[in-house]
């Protein structure tokens, strides 16, 4: 009987899941187009004059950076929008450095890595380029309220093509998805306890930035990490995002982490974190 009321209770809880993620299978960036191609050419075209030396001295530190042509094509399909804020796609240049430089120090079977927050596919690209560059067998995670097989409008270059899915989005490279990329849809808070990894190399959580959900997010992850494991927090950012910066500091003096804080802009800043 308590097998039964478990499982209705697992049904229960996947069904409240499914239903809050609605609105997010019904085209969540608009019903259609929000600029011409060329508009979001212009865009590129200014983003990627962007300098980052605190960036630079972190690939300078790291000995890897991601090839800046790859990236700035990438950053024209998945990061450039119609937004407010400045459009910034250094997190690209990091997870990249980090990852290749922790990958050439030892030797993995297989490296795991889990991140919230995927959006467009950017951030895991650059994870699953950072992997194929050296050569490492490995498995990307990644987690996102946004289905992975419906089609809407992105808000991005590739919206005058027609509404299309993440996986036509990112078509062109398919074979990095296919060989690293999981794409897991749901809100995090239910989906990452079901990623059965013995260990999480790395993680890198740019999803919901509060400090409950940081929190809740690294919870699922901290006794999965071990010595010299990384986690990438996005949006360290007093300013804008408070409760990140407190969730990150308190999980850093708590939980055997170094920090290292890379601010960009007054938008902008990210913690890396290691466990010692
Ligand atoms: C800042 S974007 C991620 C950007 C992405 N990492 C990149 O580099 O392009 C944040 C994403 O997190 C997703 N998200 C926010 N809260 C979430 C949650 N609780 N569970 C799952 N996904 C969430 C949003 O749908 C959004 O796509």
């Amino acid at each position: 009987m308590p097998g039964k009321v478990q499982e209705f209770a697992s049904r229960f809880a996947e069904f409240a899941d499914r239903l809050a993620s609605q609105r997010f299978y019904n085209y969540p960036f608009g019903v259609s187009p929000r600029a011409e191609a060329s508009t979001y050419r212009e865009i590129w075209l200014a983003a990627k004059q962007n300098n980052c030396p605190a960036i630079d001295r972190l690939e300078a530190s790291q000995g890897y950076s991601i090839d800046k042509d790859w990236m700035d094509e990438l950053a024209l399909l998945t990061q450039v929008v119609i937004k407010k804020s400045d459009i910034c796609y250094q997190h690209g240049r990091i997870l990249y450095a980090v990852l290749s430089s922790y990958v050439a120090a030892s030797q993995y079977d297989s490296v795991n890595i889990v991140e919230t927050g995927t959006a467009r596919g950017y951030s895991s690209l650059c994870m699953a380029k950072a992997l194929h560059d050296a050569g490492q067998p490995g498995k990307i995670f990644t987690f996102d309220i946004l289905p992975h097989d419906v089609e809407m409008y992105w808000n991005c270059i590739a919206d005058d093509k027609g509404s299309m899915s993440r996986a036509e989005l990112l078509k062109a490279y398919e074979q990095l998805v296919n060989n690293y990329i999981v794409f897991i849809q749901g809100d995090t808070q239910m989906q990452l306890r079901k990623v059965f990894v013995p260990r999480v190399h790395l993680a890198y959580f740019d999803g919901t930035h509060t400090y409950e959900y940081v929190l809740s997010e690294f919870g699922h992850i901290v006794d999965k990490q071990k010595s010299g494991d990384i986690a990438v927090f996005d949006d360290y950012t007093p300013e804008l995002f408070p409760g990140v910066v407190k969730a990150v500091d308190e999980i850093c003096a708590t939980q055997g982490y170094s920090k290292e804080v890379l601010t960009v802009s007054e938008q902008r800043g990210y913690a890396i974190a290691r466990k010692k």
